[in-house]
């Protein structure tokens, strides 16, 4: 019998959206429109999906939204110059490179040539370094992990003292800016990947559960600790035979059917962690946007 709550991560995303909406238009009335500039190189459609849906809830927030798309060979001089014009680029707050890129391209070069105060995605290492110190006024933190954060909030609130947090993964992009969240909040962390020795143990002292390693299905429901609350940020396409009929489907890094039957709370997918990501990079870029104002 599933007793977890589902958490509703596209509803509270659309609370969310509305309330950046409202601010968008009062710091309008201040001269200030937000402006968002989302960069795409190449073909990848996953990354044309996300990045569209970044491109359109911005003008849904009423921002200013540019994208550029390049093709898969663009040169790197070609991406840091764009990258550079819009550094320069008054109207523009936001800058977001959407990753991974082509090969020939070095990713990090590209990353760390936006501007700290325009790197509304918290890659560079000046927002990395604030938020590894626990500084995080003026920082950018991560969108996935800042989104993360406030779901586990409203389940458990602010202060996560005495709880055991396990984050699995050590991404740059997830994993270990969310175990500096967890940290900043007070929580136990431990960070785990593939190198843990028996991954299903340590998991299960988790009260706060977030896997973040790209692999369908693979946090069982006997990993999991009865009551706790779980944040699933696999995005994984799989095919799935539907009476006879091969579809593709998106699901987790949790085996879902199973964790409901354990968890107090968990994260869908889709639905879940995905809507509050792009949410937080709205927020993000308002917040761009209001200290360029200043
Ligand atoms: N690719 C997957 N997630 C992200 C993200 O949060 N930001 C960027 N720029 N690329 C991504």
């Amino acid at each position: 019998m599933p007793h977890a709550r589902i958490i509703d991560g596209k509803a509270k995303a659309a609370e969310l959206q509305e309330l950046i909406r409202r601010e968008t238009a009062e710091l309008m009335a201040r001269g200030v429109k937000p402006g968002l500039a989302v960069v795409i190189v190449g073909e990848d459609p996953a990354s044309q999906v996300y990045v569209r849906n970044k491109s359109r809830t911005a003008e849904a927030c009423g921002f200013h939204s540019v994208q550029h798309s390049l093709p898969a060979d663009a040169t790197e001089a070609r991406v840091l110059d764009l990258v550079r014009q819009l550094n320069n680029d008054a109207a523009i707050h936001g800058i977001l490179v959407q990753l991974p890129l082509p090969k020939h391209l070095d990713e990090d070069r590209v990353t760390q040539t936006i501007l700290p105060s325009k790197d509304v995605d918290g890659f560079h290492y000046q927002n990395i370094g604030r938020l590894a110190a626990g500084h995080l006024d003026g920082a950018f933190v991560p969108c996935t992990p800042a989104g993360c954060m406030l779901m586990i909030e409203d389940e458990i609130g602010k202060d996560l003292s005495g709880l055991d947090a396990v984050v699995v993964g050590r991404s740059n992009i997830v994993g270990k800016p969310m175990a500096s969240l967890l940290l900043k909040a007070n929580a136990t962390v431990t960070i785990c990947h593939s190198r843990t020795r028996d991954l299903p143990e340590v998991c299960r002292r988790a009260d706060i559960l977030v896997a973040a390693v790209g692999r369908a299905n693979m946090v069982k429901a006997n990993w999991i600790k009865e009551g706790a609350i779980v944040i699933d940020v696999g995005i994984n396409r799989v095919e799935v035979d539907e009476s006879g009929e091969k579809r593709s489907r998106l699901t987790g890094d949790v085996d879902y059917d199973g964790a409901r039957r354990v968890a107090a709370a968990i994260t869908p997918v889709p639905g879940g962690v995905g809507p509050m990501t792009i949410a937080m990079l709205m927020f993000n870029t308002l917040q761009s946007a209001r200290y360029a104002g200043r």
